[in-house]
């Protein structure tokens, strides 16, 4: 299914604004797209995939209608979430052969292109919230900033790939460098594989995208517990979504 992208009215009102980017205006975060898209971002060993659960989980608590249509309450993993996208994602990830930074950046958007036009502008059209472990802020850390690509030439390329649709809200997991090494896997995927020169200059994309994009990035203390984390995630995320309108719509079987 292809659904066609909504174009939107960057002057919406909304809290995060308009981007201001050239080439993103349609589908830009704060214009009314019926439902809402948060991301969770950060490097190797945040905790984004542990968030991400425990949000979709706070959110069906507040009555939201969370997930894609047809897996409601789950969270949305990038590279991933349709079948060509576990695809890349296991040529991305899983294989030993090489991969230029462009085309990684390629492969990465190829992917999250039939993703949004298959899951979640359909979602955000049905009044869905949807959360996502990881986005295109992924890209712009990864391929823009590490791998040198540029941010300007990734976010282009995913403004066309996407029909323009950037997350409303994007949090950023941040964590002192050696606890997210320490919290890594024991069995590497090709870019955890590459050690911490990687992730350093990940973070440091992370820094510059969170200053370049206030609207809608912010950073997430990710060093506490579990629940305290999880707990500064909610309160980025809550208010905002009760704002919209987006809380209170299904029953959570618990009183409120
Ligand atoms: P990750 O969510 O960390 O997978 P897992 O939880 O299974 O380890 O994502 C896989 C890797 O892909 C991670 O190293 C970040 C990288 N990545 C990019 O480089 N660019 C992107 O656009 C995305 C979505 C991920």
């Amino acid at each position: 299914m292809v659904a066609a992208a909504p174009r939107a009215d960057d002057t919406a009102p909304g809290a995060f604004g308009a981007e201001r980017s050239p080439g993103v205006a349609a589908g830009a975060p704060g214009a009314d797209r019926g439902g809402a898209l948060i991301a969770l971002e950060g490097v190797d060993g945040c905790g984004k995939s542990t968030q991400a659960r425990l949000l979709v989980e706070a959110l069906q608590r507040r009555g939201a209608a969370v997930g894609p249509l047809d897996a409601p309450g789950t969270v949305v993993r990038e590279p991933g979430g349709t079948p060509l996208g576990e695809g890349v994602r296991e040529l991305l990830l899983h294989r030993d052969h090489a991969v230029g930074a462009w085309a990684e950046a390629l492969l990465y958007a190829a992917a999250r292109s039939q993703l949004a036009h298959d899951v979640l502008w359909p979602a955000l059209a049905a009044g869905r919230v949807l959360v996502l472990d990881r986005y295109v802020d992924s890209s712009l850390a990864y391929q823009g900033h590490a791998r040198g690509v540029g941010i300007d030439a990734v976010l282009q390329v995913n403004a066309a790939a996407t029909g323009g649709l950037l997350p409303d809200l994007s949090l950023v997991l941040e964590l002192p460098r050696r606890v997210a090494a320490a919290r890594r896997s024991s069995s590497p995927d090709r870019i955890e594989a590459e050690g911490e020169d990687l992730q350093k200059r990940v973070a440091d994309g992370y820094a510059v995208l969170v200053r370049r994009f206030p609207q809608r990035m912010l950073v997430v203390p990710g060093d506490g517990d579990r629940a305290a984390v999880a707990a500064s995630v909610a309160d980025a995320v809550l208010p905002w979504l009760e704002r919209r309108g987006l809380l209170g719509r299904e029953a959570s079987g618990e009183p409120s």
